[in-house]
């Protein structure tokens, strides 16, 4: 586990952007698992405005770790989010994006991009693999949108599960646990201070950390890399407080 800790946001979206760009050299084609809330809004900023030019995105396959049932015209959308911070300010081919349909049938749209990412992407016994995934956590301690609450959902067959957000009810389609594990490389975008204490439980595996989804991302290769700020990594290697 390879812990990068930035002092600020800023910084962490200008690092985490450099490591994007550095994962795509010497390939023909990435794909990439997105993930959604506001993390990812200043680094999709960052990457946007300091390497627009600078990378043939045609080679560059997005798709999205999780999704929230909602349409692409929704703010809770979070394609809607990627679209006004990156698409909208780089040349990308269309069909190098492979949005979930958050407007379709829950249920319906998980098997449906489940068989997307079966047929896009090679398969390591049978589990599609992602070049990178890059993976939140929220203050619960969730990640893509696998909360504590319906933690069995890591471990289903399905390589994409429809999850419900435990205060809103919001219905979300996600990849699981296989599929989060079996990517080659895996990247937390994990920042501010609200995250501070689930980040020490997940890092440190502290007691009863394994209840949160977050601390099942584990990835085969061997590859995890946290993009922290000074504020999420506040609380790490201190005595239990
Ligand atoms: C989503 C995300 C989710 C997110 C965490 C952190 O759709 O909301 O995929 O897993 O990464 O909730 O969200 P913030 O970056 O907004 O704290």
């Amino acid at each position: 586990m390879d812990l990068k800790i930035y002092k600020d946001k800023q910084e962490v979206a200008e690092q985490f952007s450099s490591y994007f760009v550095d994962q795509l050299k010497g390939k023909d084609a990435f794909y990439v698992a997105l993930s959604g809330g506001s993390t990812p809004k200043i680094v999709f900023d960052v990457l946007a405005e300091n390497f627009a030019g600078k990378i043939n995105w045609s080679k560059v396959h997005f798709y999205w770790g999780d999704e929230r049932c909602v349409p692409p015209s929704d703010d809770e959308s979070n394609y809607k989010m990627t679209v006004e911070h990156l698409f909208s300010k780089i040349e990308v081919p269309k069909e190098n994006i492979n949005r979930i349909l958050g407007e379709n049938d829950p249920v319906n749209e998980a098997m449906r991009y489940a068989n997307l990412l079966e047929i896009d992407l090679d398969r390591v016994e049978e589990v599609p693999q992602f070049d990178l995934v890059i993976l939140g956590m929220g203050d619960d301690g969730h990640t893509a949108s696998i909360f504590p609450h319906e933690i069995e959902l890591w471990d289903y067959e399905d390589h994409c599960v429809v999850a419900t957000h435990p205060d809103s009810g919001q219905k979300r389609v996600s990849i699981n646990g296989k599929v989060i594990n079996t990517a080659k490389e895996v990247a937390f975008l994990v920042t501010g201070a609200s995250k501070a204490e689930k980040v020490k439980a997940v890092v440190q595996k502290t007691e009863g950390s394994d209840a949160y989804p977050a601390s099942l991302v584990n990835p085969s290769s061997g590859k995890l890399v946290w993009f922290l700020d000074e504020e999420a990594a506040a609380k790490l290697n201190q005595n239990p407080s």
